[in-house]
Formats: structure tokens, C-alpha cells, sequence
């Protein structure tokens, strides 16, 4: 079915549309119906059209953390929303606006060249600003939702847009209520637009071990916004791999969160067990430690593996489906359980037919 042409109250929806080229792990997925959202004008249209009002919605950002199957027999929107801005400032913070479609990395560069640094910490991360709160993105010591003042979002159910606090996100590590209420999955809200509250008064935040480490290397004490800038994405680029190259979602698995009693145990079995206590007085673990010491790091599986230099990272070599994806997660999740007595959590959403979940069927960790 094609509507004559994309407008800005209508937009052009496409039938059988393949899908690997728009997701970071390169999976193969036939999309029923897609469409390209470019104006928020467009979305009443989505919600209402007789052919796509009653099928299964899937909002796709930049595709870094999902794994697709090989059909969907719904309406896929591509989130193309462009646009940002300094939309305030009080005597305390910026208050800069970015529309969902806009890439992550591009956005914050933007804010680093317009003299607002603060997310500099999370420059390198695949994936679009829509995205960015949904899982509360963070890397080396910063997440997202530190930085974050609202979003605005679509309500499909309703039918009217909707602005969330950042208290109302209730964010948490990777989590936010978009993803524990299910409602991104199900496709219940769509994100246009993100505003983010940056500090005026610049502090670094290099306090994760990582960067400390790069920074001391070059001998830098006091760093510069320029500078842990650049030390990220150095790190980034050393340990993670570009899906250009090699097809992957990030992180594979949450990090796990034990307590302190059962981390304790472990660490003296284990003696290099790394170990982040948290301000809850629980403990995280880190899940990439935990694989390569379960014989993971750089191992195969059929068309798929464990990175070489970092065993979080769950690689595409080429080919791979779904159900592939699936069957290693699986394996690896028994090897670390087996090994360590802890369950590990799949990070990426996995889109299965009717409804959008990430397979969680087995018990919570210690703690
Ligand atoms: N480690 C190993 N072997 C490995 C990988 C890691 O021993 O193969 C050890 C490291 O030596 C280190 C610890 O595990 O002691 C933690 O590793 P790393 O610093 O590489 O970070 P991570 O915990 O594996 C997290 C985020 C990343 C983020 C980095 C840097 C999660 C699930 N992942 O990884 O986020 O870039 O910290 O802040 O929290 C993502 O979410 O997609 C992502 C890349």
C-alpha cells in the first residue's frame, strides 16, 4: 500500500521493506508496512489510517540496540525528526532541545561546539536522542538522565502529545519507565523530542577508572572538556567495535547488580572480580569480566560471537538471524550461571511478533 507521496500531515507508508540496513547488529527483517516520520503533523495520521490503525506498531531510532526477526508483520516508523536548539537558560544550566531523529554522537558534538560541554562522557554512542532516554544511555560514569530536564512524546493511545519529567522517567540503570511499563515496546509512545539541562559550571567527570587511567597516560591532571573528548572517544574506539565493520548492539548484557553479602563471597573465590559498590550498598559487577572468564571472549558460536576485545560486545560476522542471536545469548547466560550462580540480562530489545519484550523468564540475582 503507498499513499501518493510523503507531506508534511502525510506521510508516504511503504510496504515490505527490508530492514537490515537500518539496524546496528545487520540483522535481515522484512518490515510489512514502514514509514519515515519527518513531522510530528504526520502522526495523527499513523494512529487514525485504516490500513495501519490496528496493527502492531514498532518505533525504530537508530537501530543500535535491537534485535530484529526476520519479519514483522506490523507498521515500522523510523524516527526522522531533525532539529536542535538552545531553547532557555536560567542562571544555573542550559536548556538545549533535540528532536527524536537526531544522532546521538552528531548532538552532543553540537553541544561541545556551541561551548555547553557536560555530556561529553557519552560522545561515540551509537544510536539516536529519541533513544537516548528510553534505556538512560551511560558510559564512564555518566547516564543520561543526569543531564536530562524533559522529553515529549506522542501518545498513541490517547492521541495527544505528552511531556515527561524527569522524575516521571523514573530513570535507573539502562531502565526508565518506558522500558519497565513496556510502553516503548508496545508501542504506545513515540519520543519527538528531548530537552536536556547542562550545567553552566563545567565540572569534569572522569571518575571511572577507564578514563582516569587514559587521561593520567597523557598526563593530564586537570582535564579539559576538549580533552575527556577526546579520551572517550579513543576508549570507545579501542574496545568497541564500529558496527560499520562489525555489525553489533553495544553491550550485550545489563552489568549485574548483587548484594553486597553475595559479592563478597565471590570476590574471594574469584580474587580479580572486578566490583563498582553502588549507593544503594548493593554491588555491580562487570558482566564482560564475568563472560571472558566463562571461556567467552572472542569465541563463535555459528555466525555470531563474543568480541575479541571486549566479551560484553555480541558480534555479527556475518549472516546471522535472530534466532542465531538468540541461541548465544542463551549459551551464554547457562555458562555464566553454571560458573558463577548469577543471571545475566539481556541489554538489547528483542522485537518478537505482537508484542516487543526482552526475554526475562529466569530468576533475579542474589540480592
Ligand atoms: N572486562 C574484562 N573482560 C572483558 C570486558 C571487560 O575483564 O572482556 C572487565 C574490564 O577489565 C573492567 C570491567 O570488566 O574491569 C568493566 O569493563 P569496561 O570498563 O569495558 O565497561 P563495561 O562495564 O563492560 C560499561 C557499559 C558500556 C560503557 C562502558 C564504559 C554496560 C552494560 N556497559 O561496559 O556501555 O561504554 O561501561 O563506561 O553498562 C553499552 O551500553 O552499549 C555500552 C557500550
Amino acid at each position: 500500500m503507498n499513499t501518493p507521496a510523503t507531506s508534511p500531515s502525510f506521510p508516504l507508508i511503504q510496504s515490505d521493506v527490508e530492514l537490515q540496513g537500518r539496524n546496528t547488529l545487520a540483522l535481515p527483517c522484512k518490515a510489512a508496512f514502514f514509514t519515515e516520520l519527518t513531522h510530528p503533523e504526520q502522526l495523527p495520521h499513523l494512529r487514525t489510517a485504516p490500513e495501519i490503525a490496528r496493527r502492531q506498531r514498532f518505533v525504530l531510532g537508530g537501530g543500535s540496540n535491537l534485535v530484529l526477526p526476520r519479519e514483522f508483520p506490523g507498521l515500522v516508523i523510523a524516527v526522522a525528526l531533525k532539529g536542535r536548539t538552545l531553547a532557555g537558560s536560567d542562571d544555573a544550566a542550559h536548556f538545549v532541545t533535540a528532536a527524536a531523529g537526531e544522532n546521538w554522537h552528531d548532538f552532543v558534538l553540537w553541544t561541545l561546539e556551541n561551548g555547553m560541554p557536560g555530556l561529553e562522557n557519552l560522545l561515540l554512542i551509537p544510536g539516536s536522542v529519541g533513544a537516548a532516554p528510553i534505556q538512560n544511555i551511560g558510559a564512564y560514569g555518566l547516564e543520561v538522565g543526569d543531564m536530562f530536564e524533559a522529553l515529549d512524546a506522542y501518545d498513541f493511545l490517547a492521541g495527544k502529545m505528552r511531556r515527561f519529567t524527569a522524575k516521571e522517567c523514573a530513570f535507573g540503570y539502562r531502565e526508565s519507565l518506558f522500558k519497565r511499563e513496556g510502553w516503548h515496546l508496545e508501542g504506545r509512545f513515540l519520543i519527538t523530542a528531548v530537552t536536556f539541562r547542562i550545567p553552566k559550571k563545567w565540572q569534569p567527570r572522569p571518575g571511572y577508572g577507564d578514563l582516569m587511567a587514559e587521561l593520567a597516560q597523557c598526563g593530564i591532571a586537570t582535564p579539559t572538556p576538549e580533552q575527556i573528548a577526546e579520551a572517550v572517544m579513543r576508549l570507545r574506539r579501542q574496545k568497541l567495535p564500529d558496527p560499520a565493520h562489525l555489525p553489533n548492539a553495544g553491550s550485550f548484557f545489563q552489568n549485574p547488580v548483587v548484594s553486597a553479602e553475595f559479592a563478597a563471597a565471590l570476590g574471594k573465590a574469584h580474587p580479580g572480580l572486578p566490583r563498582y559498590p553502588q549507593a544503594d550498598g548493593q554491588v555491580k559487577l562487570a558482566a564482560g569480566w564475568l563472560i571472558e572468564q566463562a571461556g567467552w571472549k572472542g569465541r563463535n558460536l555459528g555466525p555470531v560471537g563474543m568480541y575479541e576485545r571486549q566479551a560484553l560486545i555480541l558480534v555479527n560476522r556475518g549472516g546471522a538471524t535472530q534466532e542465531e542471536v538468540r541461541v548465544l545469548s542463551r549459551v551464554i547466560r547457562e555458562a555464566v550461571l553454571a560458573r558463577f550462580g548469577i543471571n545475566l540480562i539481556p541489554e538489547p530489545v528483542f522485537c518478537v511478533l505482537r508484542t516487543a519484550i526482552c526475554p526475562d523468564d529466569s530468576p533475579k540475582n542474589p540480592g
